[in-house]
């Protein structure tokens, strides 16, 4: 094989060359991103991944390399060798870094062709995500991604850094391993020593931290793939990265103390910006109430307002049955959007879209008014007596030019309608700024929830998380309104991160499961090694998991973890770039002895 570098070894990246580089022999490496043909001298765009550098191949200055340079396109990859020199003053380019300098090669080499690549390199892709994924090699050379990538690695090193500071243990776990109840479906792996045996990808590596903490470990950490099949969304991947923690001997406030200096630091290391800490808290509660969600985007207000006791008589039949019913009746002050100053304010259009935005959330409709100067513009005022308008007029500080949007419907429905609400019109209302950072804390989350259709409780969390003492005496009689010992920390509205303090008695944990319709037998069949262990002195643990893509791709001002993640899969699980999943051979799964019905047919 021939050597194709020869002794020509790179002296400098194509991001650093500055005015007082001027007059040095360099050499750089890279890709050619555009070349121009100027009256027989050769202008490139040279890229790597620190930046872009102007080289020239002039005649006068090497006659074989320039000819040499004829064949170059797009993509090529070269070694110039070459005299930094600096750009005449009309040729200074101010949106460069290295703008006022280029570089006159006088020895290159070709050290690969490129086909011409089926989009341009640029940040500005008029691509399709598709194409874009499917040719990820290519779509990762931009630099938007580039810089999301290595941001993604300068937060992992601050996160390592942090914690191994701390006293933090990075401690690996099973992949192979049993089903861990995060909620979501188990991703499956056969067994082919084991026929008809599976072993279950970890949602999470909770069990097993918890169990190093059994060992005496006392801090843990790992920044770990996690599988769940769920269904997929911008910020939801099958599989996911997190920064996984757990600590011994601690209770709410050691981790958040601990969890929020994390953040500091990660924030001042990749994006320079300062977090104030302490962050603020609200309990599961309060955010249910103000916000309707469990994750509010605190930058901006739009809050929601109770109205039920106002309006449970009203002649409004949808409002006063809702309340008859054991539901509720909301609102939103929309402050200056029914127009002002003789305008209209929102259109009807407009007001029609958001009913249907919030049907996706199953309200059944969206009643509004426009306060004007000497009336009330709605298909509902008429509705209202004079002492309920003026009540209404109080509590929701209602002024000329206000629009105001009501949800009457169950609790659940109501607070997710108009919270999901809330959030759409601050993006039309643009309230959002998108340099603010708001962190907050949102804790005392229920233990349990009532699943519907499967017609029992089922743990909000996960059924290691332990209960709030003080709501203990609740447990059998009045499960759903025990608040258990769970926190997660939001951002913008974004879930980064949740974890809990443990349950760490074996009793306590049996009781737990029975709840969950666990009994003792499932018990010790699914979760036995745990509850042995908890039985075999245990210190009382707690920790948190930070969604690590979600982090970054916050940090990264992205709207999608598939922009910080090197190799993500789409909305269908799929990956573009090899084609997985795919159809295994005949000889693999008989030797798994498995047999896949569709196959057959
Ligand atoms: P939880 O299930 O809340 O907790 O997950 C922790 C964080 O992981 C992120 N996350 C995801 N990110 C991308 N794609 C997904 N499909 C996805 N699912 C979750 C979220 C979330 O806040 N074992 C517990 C933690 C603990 O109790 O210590 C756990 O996994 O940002
Ligand atoms: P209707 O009486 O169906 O014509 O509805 C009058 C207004 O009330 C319309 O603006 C509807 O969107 C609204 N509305 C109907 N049902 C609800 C509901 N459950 N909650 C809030 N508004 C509703």
């Amino acid at each position: 094989m021939t050597d194709l570098l020869g002794n020509m070894r790179r002296t400098h990246n194509c991001g650093e060359l500055r005015i007082g580089d001027v007059g040095k022999d360099i050499v750089l490496m890279g890709w050619v991103q555009r070349r121009r043909d100027h009256g027989g001298v050769i202008f490139v765009d040279f890229r790597d991944r620190a930046g872009l550098t102007q080289i020239v191949f002039n005649p006068e200055i090497s006659q074989s390399v320039h000819e040499k340079a004829q064949v170059i396109r797009g993509e090529f990859v070269l070694g110039v060798k070459g005299k930094v020199v600096a750009r005449p003053t009309d040729m200074v380019n101010k949106n460069m870094d290295t703008g006022e300098i280029e570089v006159f090669v006088d020895e290159l080499k070709i050290l690969s062709h490129a086909q011409t690549p089926i989009f341009q390199i640029e940040d500005r892709v008029e691509a399709s995500e598709i194409i874009r994924l499917q040719y990820r090699h290519l779509d990762l050379r931009r630099p938007q991604l580039q810089k999301n990538i290595i941001a993604r690695h300068t937060a992992a090193r601050t996160v390592r850094e942090y914690l191994n500071e701390r006293g933090f243990l990075d401690i690996e776990t099973p992949f192979l391993t049993k089903s861990t109840p995060e909620g979501a479906r188990d991703y499956l792996v056969p067994s082919r020593v084991n026929h008809g045996c599976f072993y279950a990808l970890p949602q999470s590596p909770q069990l097993f931290k918890q169990l190093l903490m059994i060992s005496g470990f006392e801090r843990y950490y790992q920044i770990v793939r996690c599988f769940r099949d769920e269904d997929l969304r911008a910020d939801r991947q099958p599989e996911f990265t997190q920064i996984d923690m757990e600590l011994s001997f601690v209770g709410e406030e050691d981790i958040m103390e601990i969890t929020e200096g994390l953040i500091k630091e990660v924030f001042k290391k990749v994006r320079n910006i300062d977090v104030q800490i302490p962050f603020e808290r609200i309990t599961y509660q309060e955010s249910m109430e103000r916000f309707g969600i469990d994750r509010p985007d605190m930058r901006f207000g739009l809050e929601l307002h109770d109205v039920s006791d106002i309006v449970k008589d009203a002649n409004f039949k949808v409002f006063a049955s809702a309340v008859k019913n054991g539901g509720i009746v909301k609102a939103i002050n929309a402050k200056g959007c029914g127009g002002v100053d003789g305008t209209s304010g929102m259109s009807r259009k407009e007001i029609d879209e958001l009913t249907a935005f919030a049907a996706i959330y199953k309200a059944k409709g969206l009643a509004w008014i426009k306060v004007k100067e000497n009336e009330w513009q709605s298909p509902i005022a008429k509705f209202f007596t004079e002492s309920e308008k003026a009540a209404l007029k109080e509590r929701l500080n209602m002024e000329v030019g206000d629009l105001i949007f009501f949800v009457a419907d169950s609790v659940k429905v109501t607070n997710e309608a108009l919270g999901q609400l809330r959030n759409e019109l601050a993006r039309r209302l643009n309230l959002i700024d998108n340099n603010v950072y708001r962190f907050v804390w949102v804790t005392h989350f229920p233990l349990l929830e009532y699943d519907e259709a499967e017609k029992r409780y089922q743990a909000l969390h996960h059924p290691f998380t332990a209960p709030l003492e003080e709501d203990m005496d609740k447990l059998e009689s009045d499960p759903l309104n025990i608040r258990s010992r769970a926190y997660d920390m939001v951002l913008n509205g974004t879930e980064i991160g949740g974890g809990s303090i443990r349950i760490h008695s074996t009793e306590l944990q049996e009781r737990v499961l029975n709840l969950l319709g666990i009994g003792k037998e499932e018990a010790q069949e699914k979760f036995g090694f745990l509850l042995n262990a908890l039985a075999s002195g245990t210190p009382p643990h707690g920790g948190l998991a930070f969604g690590f893509d979600r982090l970054v791709m916050l940090l990264c001002q992205e709207d999608s973890i598939r922009d910080v993640i090197a190799f993500p899969k789409t909305q269908k699980a799929t990956c573009l770039l090899t084609d997985a999943p795919s159809v295994p051979t005949m000889a693999q799964l008989q030797e798994l002895s498995i047999k896949v019905s569709k196959l057959e047919e």
